[in-house]
């Protein structure tokens, strides 16, 4: 019979990964208990009708890449694809804007997007996502972009980008829409086939199409920033203002869009340079008529979502640590199958103790057994027959080889 393999596009994280993992997340929660944002946790799947509105329906997230299925009960269900929608979605139907705004939430769990897996590209993801909602105010941009920031320099990530621009509002982006259409008119012929798809639909998107013919049209193109309403142009200069303020390195794009359909204003991305092709390891911005798309009252927010798989990538490569790999306290060697029984008990007794301790369960020589406590423990507590005969335990010092006789209570005591 053939063998059964993960889906393509998916991973397990396994023993000697899943520490990095911890890690990760780790310092993730420490960045947002001082950012004051709490834990939100959301359905993994939701109705499809969801992201058909408040992602957009010619974005290639709903066009092409969902998990879209009919449950037992006909109802059309997709596996998230993004969490704004859902936090927004929660937000709006437990009443939230009642309490005090703005609300930030943070939360982080897998979504899935059926995409052609590459390095840093998989059909099920991990996202670090963070979104603060009820407020208009240009300074929860900031605070946002310097959340992001804050987590990568804790991780000490090094060599990222970020990048940024306004996308505008719904009263000066159909005009800026109109611009750059009658720019691109003249070069349809020269646009790559699905640019050429993108004109009607959604022109915005061939700005930041990787084709080199339609990447040297666009270059001249008109920029939305030339083209924002007062309003818009006002929120982008305070943000800059306080970003300057806080000292961030911060890179204009005229050409950023973002590829979901609910930003407004600020549209942002946090690039690696040491990560080829899919090299954002965040984008977020504002999205301030989300809730309207999903039959909601006007509601403000901003977020973003960082992928963790991008992030370690890049960890890894720039050879940042991720904390010290967990270790047992303990690991139990036995002289003969005599000792096991004992074994089995002190382990008990020092689990109880919150000592962490692993034993042997597979009869190996104790050569054998002292070489795997070096690897997964800081001591080996030897039990041989002399050790329970005369009711005493052998401590060996992993680190330094140094041994003692030890009572029980000076084991535990010890090892504490
Ligand atoms: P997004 O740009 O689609 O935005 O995804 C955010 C991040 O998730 C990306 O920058 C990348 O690090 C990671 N990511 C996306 N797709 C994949 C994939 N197939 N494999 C691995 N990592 C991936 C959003 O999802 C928005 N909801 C962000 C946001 C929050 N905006 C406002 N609030």
């Amino acid at each position: 019979m053939s063998k059964i393999e993960a889906p393509r596009g998916t991973k397990d994280i396994l023993g000697d990964e899943s520490w990095k993992w911890a890690y990760v997340s780790h310092v993730a929660q420490g960045v947002v208990s001082d950012f004051g944002y709490k834990e939100i946790t959301l359905p993994i799947f939701e109705h499809t009708e969801l992201f058909h509105r408040g992602v957009g329906q010619t974005t290639d997230v709903v066009e092409k890449e969902m998990y879209t299925f009919l449950d037992k009960g006909g109802r059309s269900i997709t596996l998230r694809p993004e969490l704004t929608a859902s936090v927004m979605r929660s937000y709006l139907e437990h009443n939230m804007a009642r309490g005090s705004q703005p609300q930030k939430f943070w939360c982080i769990g897998p979504m899935f997007r059926y995409e052609r897996p590459q390095k840093g590209r998989y059909r099920q993801f991990v996202q670090l996502d963070i979104e603060a909602i009820g407020s208009r105010s240009p300074l929860l941009d900031v605070e946002i972009i310097d959340l992001s920031m804050e987590f990568y320099r804790r991780l000490g990530l090094k060599n990222l980008q970020v990048v940024l621009n306004s996308v505008g509002c719904p009263e000066c982006r159909p005009l800026y829409r109109k611009a750059l259409q009658d720019y691109l008119a003249p070069h349809m012929s020269e646009l790559c086939e699905s640019c050429q798809g993108r004109f009607d639909r959604n022109p915005l998107r061939i700005l930041d199409c990787k084709n080199p013919a339609c990447k040297a049209i666009t270059e001249n193109a008109p920029s939305i920033l030339d083209n924002l309403c007062d309003d818009c142009k006002s929120h982008f200069a305070t943000v800059m203002k306080a970003l300057e303020k806080l000292g961030a390195d911060i890179k204009l794009d005229k050409r950023l869009v973002r590829g979901l359909d609910y930003y407004t204003k600020t549209a942002f991305e946090i690039l690696s340079g040491d990560l080829g092709s899919q090299n954002a390891v965040c984008g977020g911005g504002r999205y301030d008529h989300l809730a309207e798309a999903i039959g909601g009252a006007p509601t403000p927010g901003v977020g973003f979502a960082s992928g963790l798989e991008r992030v370690i990538l890049t960890m890894e490569s720039q050879g940042a640590t991720f904390g010290k790999e967990p270790k047992n306290k303990a690991f139990i060697v036995t002289a003969d199958d005599n000792a096991l029984l004992e074994a089995a008990s002190l382990a008990n007794i020092l689990r109880t103790n919150h000592i962490a301790t692993d034993m042997d369960y597979m009869a190996r020589s104790m050569k054998t057994q002292v070489k795997a406590a070096a690897g997964t423990s800081d001591f080996a507590v030897i039990l041989g027959q002399d050790e329970i005969e005369k009711k005493f335990y052998t401590l060996k010092n992993m680190a330094t080889g140094e041994q003692e006789s030890l009572s029980l209570d000076a084991l535990i005591e010890k090892l504490k």
